[in-house]
């Protein structure tokens, strides 16, 4: 079947140019023309988005999901020889721990001039793609049987009738968790012990920290625990997979989000057609592919259309979330996190 975001003419299209590019091939350029994508969203995404790359451009492309700390020690270990040439979706706090790491080129695209300023990093390390808040999952059914309601608070989520009935990720594999964490030091005026005490309180109610973000909500869906904190669109998305008994509701303390982001891996083997991702990644046309794969991020390209399914980030108590400096204390945090109170998963 044909992705609804892919038109048969534009396949066509770009097999076309894809077969143009083969025999230019032959003719030897220094420029591989293929683009490997280290990709932090959803599978469907990172294959929706690099198909419709490929399409769109003639460039080949592929990518591996990995979730955010997964991608930074992936990148990290492949210093010298780079595994991939652009690093694409997953909070921003990664790229900005990468950056810090001297992972990153700085590369200001064009096109990401049309992207408001809270959304990109001014040095051009990475600029944002999408915006997701934090939120929690329900499973209204499975609170019903005990007599509980969904969450409307941090505080309620420690609730110790929630015994292990909250589904997290582990922050030093996950984005989505390590969001959870940083929004925990915002709220705590930037007290990182604090923050860690909270977390502290909450392990007696997690069942099991997932290495995936969007996991807690699969488990959710599948009555194995009562709530899940993920970004409210990974709920959203399960909740159309046949899950109705789904429901999202918003801290009232206020709740972090993640700028997704985009960013040119230093040392990549092919920059040129890297940068052309990049260039492509910022367009609304690419930034309207989500919701086509139930992927309901609000775009950060103010053109691209937004899907009335991603949340209302005006009508939202959002915190005043630093991705660069969550991201310049991510290895510390993590760290302390793992050693303090629940060992990273393995797999
Ligand atoms: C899901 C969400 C994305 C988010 C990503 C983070 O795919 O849909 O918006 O960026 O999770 O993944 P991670 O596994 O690092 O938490």
């Amino acid at each position: 079947m044909v992705p609804r975001y892919l038109s048969p003419s534009l396949l066509i299209a770009g097999a076309l140019v894809l077969s143009g590019c083969a025999r230019a091939a032959g003719t030897a350029t220094a420029d591989a023309g293929k683009v490997v994508v280290a990709c932090g969203a959803t599978e469907e995404w990172c294959a929706a988005m690099t198909s419709a790359f490929t399409a769109t451009t003639g460039i080949k492309s592929e990518f591996v999901r990995l979730s955010s700390g997964e991608a930074l020690a992936r990148i990290q270990a492949g210093k010298s020889d780079p595994e991939f040439d652009v690093w694409h979706g997953g909070p921003a706090d990664g790229y900005a721990a990468a950056a810090g790491h001297g992972l990153l080129e700085s590369y200001l695209s064009p096109n990401a001039a049309a992207i408001p300023g809270r959304y990109k990093a001014g040095d051009g390390a990475w600029t944002g793609v999408y915006v997701g808040v934090l939120g929690f999952c329900a499973n209204t059914e499975v609170l019903a049987e005990k007599r509980l309601r969904a969450p409307e608070s941090w505080q309620s989520l420690l609730d110790p009738a929630l015994k292990q009935d909250v589904g997290i990720a582990h922050p030093a594999t996950s984005g989505t968790a390590y969001t959870a964490l940083w929004t925990q030091v915002t709220l705590h005026g930037g007290n990182v012990d604090q923050a860690l005490a909270y977390m502290k309180r909450l392990h007696p109610n997690v069942l099991q920290y997932s290495k995936s973000g969007a996991a807690p909500a699969q488990q959710v869906a599948r009555g194995e625990v009562g709530v899940g904190v993920v970004f409210s669109h990974d709920c959203v998305a399960t909740k159309e997979q046949g899950f109705p008994d789904l429901r999202v509701t918003f801290p009232s303390e206020g709740t972090g989000y993640e700028v997704g982001g985009v960013a040119l891996i230093k040392g990549a083997h092919d920059p040129v057609s890297a940068k052309k991702y990049i260039d492509w990644a910022l367009t609304p046309a690419a930034q309207e592919i989500g919701p086509s794969v139930r992927s309901y991020q609000a775009p950060t390209n103010p053109k691209a259309r937004r899907s009335d399914k991603s949340a209302d980030l005006a009508a939202l108590k959002l915190i005043d979330y630093d991705s660069t400096a969550a991201g310049e204390r991510k290895l510390e945090l993590t760290r302390r996190f793992d050693a303090e109170i629940a060992k990273a998963p393995k797999s």
